[in-house]
């Protein structure tokens, strides 16, 4: 299952416009009427066009991609069972990414698209057909914004950087995860310039990419909420860590690389901090050439 560069480049001009396409059906719910239903909580909201997106981009790139396999949020997650990421071309698709603002009318919201070729990220697509900002990276070939390249921020100290939290989407019925919460906006308060959460965790990966935030800290998110930002940020110099600065969920997530990259752990003793029992810090490190 080798797919060379010129494969790739050909994936990735179908995909291109595909999601310009799906862009179009993207407005159109936007900006019309649209059924929305809740999923298994009534803050998981979804309507007729995230599934009529999903199928356009599904039906089209089997059909002239026959043996490539898919992950879509809303094909996945119906299935109930765990996608499973083979070695095989793996579309990884979130045809609305913040459906909770494209249901409010609220203009920041995407398509996300990205293709993993050997559990590796070979291709990324983030759209938002309201603003026409078309995000692209294939691997190695950097990042663009409507074909102009695009480069993170330069920043090196979180005081001086505006940064985003995706952590508000956390279940606030359990407490504990309310008090996770907002231990961790206390801790960014503290020792950022300014916090922002806009409600699309691939167009804030997208203004990552950009340099329009200096970083971004996301938690509980699904590989189709992240894959294509996550090889954009790569692309425009940008790296990706977990939290212990090591790879983690979604087998794609990166390596260090030798950019200056900070490494956060915002609460280290999580439990502590909720009841009371003052053993627990913030960790902040920061890697240079994989140097700490
Ligand atoms: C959601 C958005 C949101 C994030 C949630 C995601 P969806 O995706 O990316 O910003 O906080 O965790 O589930 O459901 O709108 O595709
Ligand atoms: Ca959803
Ligand atoms: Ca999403
Ligand atoms: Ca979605």
């Amino acid at each position: 299952i080798m797919s060379s560069e010129l494969d790739i480049r050909n994936y990735f001009e179908f995909a291109k416009e595909l999601a310009l396409k799906a862009g179009e059906i993207f407005k159109c719910g936007f900006e019309g009427q649209k059924i929305v239903e809740s999923k298994e909580h009534i803050w998981d909201l979804v309507t007729d066009y995230d599934k009529k997106i999903e199928d356009a981009l599904i039906q089209n790139l089997k059909t002239k991609f026959p043996d490539h396999e898919f992950i879509g949020e809303e094909t996945t997650a119906t299935d109930k069972k765990k996608p499973e990421l083979t070695d095989k071309p793996t579309w990884i698709i979130d045809p609305i990414d913040g459906t909770l603002n494209y249901i409010h009318s609220h203009p920041y919201t995407c398509i996300s698209i990205a293709l993993a070729i050997c559990k590796e990220l070979v291709i990324g697509i983030i759209y938002n057909p309201l603003t026409s900002e078309l995000y692209t990276a294939m691997k190695g070939q950097g990042a663009f914004l409507n074909d102009k390249p695009i480069k993170t921020s330069n920043a090196t100290e979180l005081k001086n950087s505006l940064i985003e939290l995706e952590v508000f989407s956390l279940q606030v019925t359990n407490t504990k995860n309310r008090d996770i919460r907002w231990g961790r906006l206390e801790a960014f308060i503290e020792n950022t310039q300014a916090i922002r959460y806009s409600g699309s965790a691939a167009l804030a990966l997208a203004f990552v990419a950009r340099g329009a935030l200096d970083c971004l800290y996301m938690d509980r998110l699904q590989p189709w909420d992240v894959a294509a930002g996550v090889l954009i940020i790569r692309e425009a110099g940008g790296s990706v860590v977990d939290t212990k600065g090591e790879e983690s969920t979604g087998k794609e997530l990166p390596e260090l690389t030798d950019d200056p990259t900070w490494i956060i752990d915002p609460i280290d003793g999580t439990t502590n901090f909720i009841h009371g029992f003052p053993h627990t810090c913030i960790v902040i490190g920061l890697a240079i050439k994989k140097e700490m």
